[in-house]
């Protein structure tokens, strides 16, 4: 089975066995079947880079459904099932009125993933509005409730990357949502730049959502078109003495506090100075308006974007003395 239509990159690679789940009794009757043997969970498939074939059992979840679980005057519990498209749920909500995650417009990938890297943009991530997801244990297949705690959700991270890395398949999430007095987030100087360009004055969690599509559209590929990731790195968090010795020899480089002592530094930056914004080699390359997106114009092999992945660490690194971190599942 070709897996080209399954990953956001594009990426030509082969699965030698392919089983499409949608629902949880199937899900855990395949894990108890396949016991011990060696599977390979594919939601949206649209953080990885695929650099050879498969040769696990590539588990499709593709579980569906949306619904309100718990409402009252004020919110809503929405419970959304893993294989749904973020985007159709973000959607969704919007055109329920219900609030907090207009500002996560857009994004690539399903429900299930989202919790995984806690996804995030626009000054907001899917941890503030998340009460819990439930999951599948791959070893006894017992289905298990995670709350917010215990997801260990920090930027793009959480437990399910660290210490439960490969042991728990995510079924649905649950968000806590509002239904009047929206708390709009607009921090974010590219949000109110589009919103007062077209002259909106009293935002509506429609208009912030519209305001985030535009301004994706404007600088990340659409993987339709053009096959990519998203960011492929993090940005990183360097010393305040490590970014004082920078911006001497850097004045303009941009930052954001972190801590007192603390610096997250835009790795779109970093990689555009050292060069390679723009930059494109044969059928692959680096997004000409945001550097942190490495592209698939046609066919590329995966494990020609990883050497260019690896290129820029080593640039970059050299170039800052800043060890860049892959964001992208590298396969
Ligand atoms: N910049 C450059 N050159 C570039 C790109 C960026 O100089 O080619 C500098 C600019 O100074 C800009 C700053 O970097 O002001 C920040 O750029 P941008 O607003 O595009 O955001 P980002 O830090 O590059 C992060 C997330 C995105 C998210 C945006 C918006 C990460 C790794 N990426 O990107 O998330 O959409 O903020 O909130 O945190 C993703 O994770 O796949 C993703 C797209």
């Amino acid at each position: 089975v070709s897996l080209q239509s399954y990953n956001t990159f594009g990426i030509n690679a082969k699965a030698k066995s392919f089983c499409n789940i949608t629902s949880v009794k199937s899900l855990q009757n395949l894990l108890s079947e396949n016991h011990n043997k060696p599977i390979f969970v594919l939601g949206g498939g649209s953080n990885m880079l695929l650099t050879k074939n498969i040769e696990a059992l590539v588990v499709h979840i593709n579980i569906k459904g949306i619904k309100v679980t718990e409402e009252t005057d004020d919110y809503v519990v929405v419970k959304a099932m893993a294989g749904e498209n973020w985007h159709k749920l973000v959607l969704w909500c919007i055109k329920h009125n219900y609030g907090g995650i207009e500002n996560l417009s857009l994004i690539p990938g399903n429900v299930g993933s989202a919790p995984i890297q806690n996804i995030g943009a626009y000054g907001a991530e899917l941890k503030d509005v998340f009460i819990s997801c439930e999951a599948v244990c791959i070893e006894d297949q017992s289905i298990r409730v995670f709350n917010k705690d215990e997801c260990e959700f920090d930027y793009r991270e959480s437990v399910f990357k660290k210490s439960l890395r490969g042991k728990y398949i995510i079924t649905s999430v649950q968000f806590k949502l509002s239904k009047t007095n929206h708390q709009l987030n607009l921090g974010y100087g590219a949000i109110k730049q589009q919103l007062a360009q077209n002259n909106i004055t009293h935002p509506t969690i429609s208009d912030v959502s519209n305001a985030v599509i535009s301004i994706r559209q404007s600088k990340l590929p659409d993987p339709k078109y053009i096959g990519n990731s998203g960011s492929f790195f993090k940005n990183p968090i360097i010393s305040s003495t490590h970014f004082d010795c920078l911006k001497e020899n850097f004045p303009a480089i941009p930052s954001y506090k972190v801590s007192e002592t603390q610096i997250k530094v835009p790795a779109g930056w970093l990689i555009e100075k050292s060069g390679f914004k723009g930059k494109r080699f044969n059928n692959y390359g680096v997004h000409d308006k945001q550097a942190l997106v490495l592209v698939n114009y046609g066919n590329a092999a995966g494990e020609d974007i990883y050497n260019l992945a690896k290129l820029i660490q080593h640039t970059v690194n050299r170039l800052f003395n800043i060890t860049l971190e892959i964001e992208v599942n590298i396969i």
